[in-house]
């Protein structure tokens, strides 16, 4: 037998375990063990039933991912042919459930005999965010155990529950403080003492009997998931799955789970959720740092700066459970942080996302305090003072004076050279980026920035600092804007020059809309405030050639006092209490009189030439920072293009969307656009390599 399974006896129960690390995941030599085990189980007459468990800190999560569209995949049996088998096994099989067991793990304990769980087991169906559909039965079988209701909500929503939750549906049959194991052996005991058949799930009628009266519960849940399942296709191929569970007899509607899991697995959109769920692993390797560098623990923070994005980020610590301090220069600007914190905590509990105590075991964590006596005794300090170089270089000459050795000494910096930062303290080894996105406490990502001199250790502790507070790290390297920001100029300027051309605002952000992104480049500048873009531009402007193409029009509506959203006026209109754009014909006039000043001919521009002119160029600097090694790999660029401005999941980032056009077309366009716009959008060298050579980026960042 494989050594990817354990198998023991207790007594008269034959004990199956997982050991296939470090998810215990359902590869083709586990199904085959677990196959075999079971037939050993049924050829010994001294048995009378069986326990599955898994080994190390979870019972399984699922079906091996990397095995999807692969032969291994398919291997007999695969896993539908396991789950039946082991419903149909005629002695009772229990499944002992402890840390998580989902997808396809899941969707065998469903067809074991019965469920027992560690409390605090983590349960569910996250297959639709791989852009597939349960396709072991799990589409079938909760809603025989939980209700249509029940299922529509996990199956789609894809949101694992807690085991207690899980009784409390139906879905388990007992939640256990105590071993496990030792619960479901006494459990399989007691069950096959009792005799008669085995509790099969598919033969349980009574719930999809009484769902099948109420039709319209599938209308209503396709309305209420339809913005957020805009543009995905999965959501509602899990929502026929259970309406098939529903209405047909169950031979039935797994034949149709089957058929549809196999259109799902093959399509484009879940090859690039996949894509997505692997490329946020990887960009948690990162050269020079292994398992065996030391982090220092972070048991106390402290924060500089309480702005905008000061009071997020001490957010962000008291979530997490570290004690924080927040260091103003003045008692009304420590007065204002801490009444923007508490105030954004309040908002969370009024809309009941957090509870009155959870707010005030946040608030107690956090230190209000003047002076740099709290930075004595912290493992890190997060800096988020005003974008100014010497005022940041004169607070890291203080935290170099007064912090403890070792301590962590980071800047929220978005624009500074880091290296500059870390060179006015005589430990620039301690020295990081941890530049986080606004809001703070609810923006995922955060682009960790290794600083020349940064040590290992330092960045090894930034990224599991990352980890603690939930969100997603990608490491990147000191470059102007560093890779989000940096990235965003392209996109921001071929949009607005679009405009120049003959689109219009509107047009744009429909057609970025409807790729996926939650909304479009202007609507986006609006809602961030344009200032903040304004103040940019006016510190470089002494730096831009003069021959460079330069659009004046965001700079004009700035100059109108138009500020975006926060000013009811920006890009668009906004009406009292709206959030929603409304076109300006001011502005319409305004981007026309602008055109005519420069000599633009105006043209109508196709939706698909807005598409490439916004995303093109942005991926030709991606492939640039590749070059740099500002960015580690490809799937680093997606990560952050995802989690930093909502670039569609299902297109898998920009870099994974250029391949699957494929880097020759991409290439081709951009030379084109080149050839016509000039030297802003010229091809970059590793996007020539790649298209001349007819490769791709997923295979370059293999190398
Ligand atoms: N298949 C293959 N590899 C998997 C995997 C899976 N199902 N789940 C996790 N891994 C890998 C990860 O890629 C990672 O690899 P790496 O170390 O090389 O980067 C490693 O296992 C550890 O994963 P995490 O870092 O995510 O570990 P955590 O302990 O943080 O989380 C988990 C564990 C909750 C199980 C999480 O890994 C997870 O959510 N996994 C995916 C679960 C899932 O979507 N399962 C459904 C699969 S589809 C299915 O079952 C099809 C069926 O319906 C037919
Ligand atoms: P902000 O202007 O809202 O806040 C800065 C705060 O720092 C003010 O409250 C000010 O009183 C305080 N401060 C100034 N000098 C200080 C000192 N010596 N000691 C303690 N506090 C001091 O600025 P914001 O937007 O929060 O930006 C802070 C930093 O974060 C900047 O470096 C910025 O580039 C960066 N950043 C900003 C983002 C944004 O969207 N606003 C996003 C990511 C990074």
């Amino acid at each position: 037998m494989t050594d990817l399974i354990q198998y023991t006896t207790r007594g008269a129960v034959g004990l199956i375990t997982l050991a296939n690390p470090p998810v215990n995941a359902f590869s083709a030599a586990v199904r085959a063990g677990v196959l075999e085990a079971l037939e050993g189980i049924m050829a010994d007459d001294a048995l009378t039933a069986a326990v599955i468990t898994g080994s190390g800190k979870l019972f399984s999560g699922g079906a091996d991912i990397r095995e999807f569209n692969t032969p291994a995949g398919m291997q007999s049996p695969n896993l539908p042919e396991l789950i039946e088998k082991t419903e149909a096994f005629p002695k009772p099989v229990v499944a002992a459930l402890h840390g998580t067991a989902v997808g396809g793990a899941l969707e065998l304990s469903m067809a074991c005999h019965h469920r027992v769980a560690a409390a605090g087991t983590r349960l569910g169906l996250p297959e639709v965010t791989l852009g597939i559909v349960p396709g072991a039965g799990g589409t079938q079988r909760m809603p025989r155990l939980v209700g249509a209701e029940a299922a529509l909500d996990l199956i789609v929503g894809g949101r694992p529950i807690k085991a207690e939750e899980a009784l409390e549906l139906g879905l388990i049959d007992e939640v256990v403080e105590s071993d496990v194991v030792d619960a479901a052996v006494a459990l399989a005991e007691k069950v096959a003492a009792e005799g008669g058949p085995p509790r099969r799930t598919s033969e349980l009628e009574d719930r999809v009997t009484a769902d099948r009266e109420r039709p319209e519960i599938f209308e209503e849940f396709r309305k209420k998931m339809a913005r957020k399942a805009r543009g995905l296709e999965s959501p509602y191929a899990c929502v026929e799955c259970i309406e098939a569970a529903v209405n047909k007899p169950f031979a039935e509607g797994l034949a149709f789970e089957r058929e549809t899991f196999v259109r799902c697995v093959e399509s484009a959109q879940s090859k690039a959720l996949q894509h997505a769920f692997f490329a946020e692993r990887e960009s948690g390797k990162v050269p020079g740092v292994t398992k065996e560098t030391s982090t220092r623990p972070i048991e106390r923070a402290a924060v500089i700066g309480g702005g905008t994005m000061g009071t997020g980020i001490t957010m962000c610590f008291a979530n997490a459970g570290i004690p924080v301090s927040i260091i103003e220069v003045a008692q009304d600007g420590l007065d204002r942080a801490m009444k923007t914190i508490e105030g954004t905590y309040a908002g969370g509990v009024k809309r009941g996302r957090m509870s009155q105590d959870a707010m005030d075991a946040c608030m107690s964590l956090i230190t209000p305090s003047l002076g740099y006596d709290a930075v004595a005794d912290v493992d890190l300090v997060v800096e988020a003072v005003f974008e100014d170089m010497s005022l940041k270089k004169e607070i890291f000459g203080k935290l170099d004076e007064i912090c403890a050795e070792g301590a962590i000494l980071a800047t929220n910096t978005s624009t500074l050279d880091i290296n500059e930062i870390a060179r006015s303290t005589s430990r620039p080894e301690s020295v990081v980026g941890l530049h986080f996105f606004s809001p703070a406490n609810v923006m995922r990502l955060l682009e960790i920035v290794r600083g020349e001199a940064t040590s290992p250790e330092t960045l090894a502790t930034a990224m599991q600092i990352g980890k603690t507070l939930r969100k997603q790290g990608v490491v990147v390297g000191v470059r102007n804007g560093f890779v989000a920001n940096g990235m965003m100029l392209p996109y921001i300027r071929e949009s607005e020059f679009l405009v120049e051309e003959g689109a219009t605002p509107e047009q744009v952000d429909r057609v970025i809309f409807e790729f996926g992104f939650p909304m479009g480049p202007f609507q986006t500048m609006d809602m961030a405030g344009l200032d903040v873009g304004w103040r940019i531009r006016q510190a470089a402007a002494a730096t831009r050639p003069e021959s460079e193409r330069y659009s004046p029009v965001a700079d004009r509506i700035c100059e109108m006092g138009r500020m975006g959203l926060k000013t009811k006026a920006g890009w668009y209109v906004y009406e009292e209490g709206s959030r929603t754009p409304v076109p300006d014909p001011e502005i319409a006039a305004m981007i026309e009189a602008s055109s005519a000043e420069q000599g633009i001919e105006r043209r109508e521009i196709s939706d698909q030439e807005i598409l490439v002119r916004c995303l093109y160029p942005l991926v030709n600097l991606g492939a640039g920072m590749l070059e740099e090694g500002v960015a580690l790999r490809p799937s680093d660029i997606d990560v952050i293009w995802m989690h930093g401005f909502g670039f569609p999941r299902y297109h898998g980032g920009p870099m994974f969307w250029a391949d699957q056009i494929g880097l020759g077309e991409v290439h081709r366009v951009m030379q084109e656009l080149y050839e016509q716009h000039g030297e802003l959008l010229q091809p970059t060298a590793l996007l020539t390599q790649l298209a001349q050579e007819g490769r791709s980026f997923g295979d370059w960042s293999a190398e």
